[in-house]
């Protein structure tokens, strides 16, 4: 396997298609218990937005490779107080030996990156949230047991998610369709971005129908419409957002076998119905499992953990 060894991940195109898959391979081995990694190393969580999946995930996931985990918590910290990112990241930089940051700007965590040697893991930015679509792929590659040739539709506000899941596709050989209300589009450069990876073997389709793009999916995927910074919009967003929940009508028009996808997070009765998400068809409990293996393989491949 290619090991990441030192290297960031501050965004999914930092991968390559042979990278992502072979990282997918080992989230699968580590799953199944088939191989077993340990490295006795620190990770840093630095997170100024709030944390479930990811927090516990990266923590359980640096535990059970045998290394250690400390959650900088910026009330506890200095950064509260306005330490500069050069400074906190240099220090940080001689404690740890990888560090894992979910902040709002996406110039923030690549600042914390260059100034700090030790690898850097993007685990959410209002641009991206590349560790969320490693733990997607690695849910839709164990049910349908490939990815290459799929369509994922993704419906709602064009974030940090619809952008990582844009390049993850493109990367895994997957269709794509982001289906948003007008003025909430995905990061232009992104889109340009992961149509440059599909290079024309695949699609990467915008458009404001929810229902054409839902036609025929194998994977319909959602997140909340307001994302964290966002909360004091999210009344606005309701009428303007509703033609694009996944409810039972929409899940209808995709494949007759299609999974349902939520990063959670989830607002039920909003972006997806309380039907769907415990519905047969929604696997967002395997997806959220996921977190902690796809976080371990890429922590084992980026740390060398043998
Ligand atoms: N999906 C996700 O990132 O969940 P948390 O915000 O709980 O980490």
């Amino acid at each position: 396997m290619t090991a990441l060894i030192g290297r960031d991940l501050l965004g999914l195109a930092d991968l390559s298609s042979t990278e992502l898959q072979e990282l997918l391979e080992m989230a699968t081995q580590l799953k199944s218990q088939k191989l077993q990694l340990h490295c006795n190393k620190v990770l840093g969580l630095l997170f100024s937005k709030a944390s479930t999946r990811t927090r516990v995930s990266f923590t359980v996931a640096m535990y059970q490779l045998g290394g250690q985990v400390i959650d900088l918590l910026p009330n506890v910290t200095q950064v509260s107080r306005g330490e500069p990112i050069q400074d906190t990241a240099r220090v940080l930089d001689r404690y740890l030996d990888v560090l894992a940051i979910r902040t709002f700007a996406q110039q923030e965590l690549e600042t914390f990156a260059h100034y700090a040697k030790i690898p850097v893991i993007n685990a959410l930015t209002d641009l991206e949230h590349p560790c969320q679509i490693l733990a997607d792929l690695l849910t839709i590659q164990e049910y349908f047991g490939t990815l290459s040739g799929l369509t994922l539709t993704y419906v709602g506000d064009g974030n940090n998610v619809a952008n990582s899941l844009m390049l993850g596709c493109a990367l895994a050989g997957m269709n794509v369709k982001i289906a948003f209300p007008s003025g909430y589009a995905p990061d232009a450069e992104i889109v340009e971005k992961a149509r440059s990876i599909a290079a024309g073997k695949t699609e990467v389709i915008l458009t404001h129908d929810a229902e054409t793009a839902a036609k025929d999916a194998q994977v319909l995927y959602t997140d909340v419409w307001a994302s964290m910074g966002q909360e004091t919009d999210a009344d606005n967003r309701l009428p303007i957002f509703q033609p694009y929940q996944i409810n039972q009508q929409l899940l209808s028009l995709a494949d007759a076998d299609a999974i349902v996808l939520h990063c959670l997070p989830a607002h039920r009765g909003e972006e997806i119905t309380d039907e769907v998400i415990e519905g047969s068809q929604s696997k967002v409990w395997d997806q959220a499992e996921n977190r902690l293996h796809a976080q371990k393989a890429l922590l084992a491949s980026i740390l060398g953990a043998k």
